[in-house]
């Protein structure tokens, strides 16, 4: 049976990185994003050459009520979960003047959907004695930016949410991990201040996962933060 691994925003940026990847190395994968030809383009990608089969899950992550019941139907469909990468991200730029109805949509895909994957995964994955929970969180989750107060407040949110996880599921058998990086080429990358090869690329980030997914078991890294090296603040 292969390994499962479930990538949120998996349809373009890193999320379409990392699942190419695992793909690559043997996982079968269910994709989630909202938009279905990007997800559909990136599952064609994933399967060709491989006979797995792979899942195209379309789900709005800011509806919040749906997250449960889809992924009662991923657990159905694959059977188990290995590696849940809670990735999906919105980014609005803004601070005290960014509408509240904003601040509550990024909160709610940066910090209650990875709440609620995790609240699906974590119990099979306990009774299995084994699996990784890896969370896309970001320099904005360390450290603070003037204006950008309402992603930074999701993002040290999520940091906070996975540290607690991963100090609850280690001795059950279950890592987490955070996954911190500054600027990264993709669409997401629209305010940076340095060129698109001055940034880190999601490959970067797919290593960093096949790094720690290579570990022996009994070890746990907590976080990783990759920063830009030429990093400005
Ligand atoms: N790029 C950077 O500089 C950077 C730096 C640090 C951290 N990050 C984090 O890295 C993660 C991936 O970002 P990226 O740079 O790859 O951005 P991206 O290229 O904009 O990709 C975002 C992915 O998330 C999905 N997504 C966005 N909103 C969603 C929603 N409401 N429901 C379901 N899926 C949704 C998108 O698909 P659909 O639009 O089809 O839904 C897409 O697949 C995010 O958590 C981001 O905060 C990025």
């Amino acid at each position: 049976m292969p390994r499962v691994a479930i990538v949120t925003g998996a349809s373009r940026g890193i999320g379409r990185a990392i699942a190419t990847g695992l793909a690559e190395d043997g996982f079968e994968v269910a994709l989630v994003a909202r938009n279905r030809a990007d997800l559909d383009a990136a599952a064609s990608d994933l399967a060709r050459g491989s006979g797995v089969s792979h899942s195209v899950n379309v789900l709005d992550l800011a509806d919040t009520a749906a997250i449960g019941p889809a992924m009662d139907g991923i657990l159905t469909r694959h059977g188990r979960v290995d590696v849940l990468v809670n990735n999906a991200g919105a980014y609005t730029p803004g601070g005290l003047d960014l509408p509240a109805a904003e601040l509550e949509t990024m909160l709610k895909v940066n910090l209650v959907a990875p709440f609620l994957f995790m609240q699906a995964a974590l119990p099979p994955m306990k009774a299995q004695g084994s699996g990784h929970v890896i969370n896309i969180a970001s320099r904005a989750g360390k450290v603070g930016f003037a204006g950008d107060g309402a992603y930074v407040a999701s993002k040290f949110g999520l940091v906070g949410l996975s540290e607690s996880v991963y100090r609850e599921f280690s001795e059950a058998g279950v890592a987490v991990t955070s996954i911190c990086p500054g600027w990264t080429n993709t669409r997401l990358a629209f305010g940076s201040p340095l060129a698109p090869d001055e940034i880190i690329q999601p490959a970067d980030i797919l290593e960093t996962i096949r790094w720690l997914l290579r570990l022996t078991p009994a070890v746990r890294i907590r976080e990783v933060m990759l920063e830009c090296r030429r990093s400005i603040v």
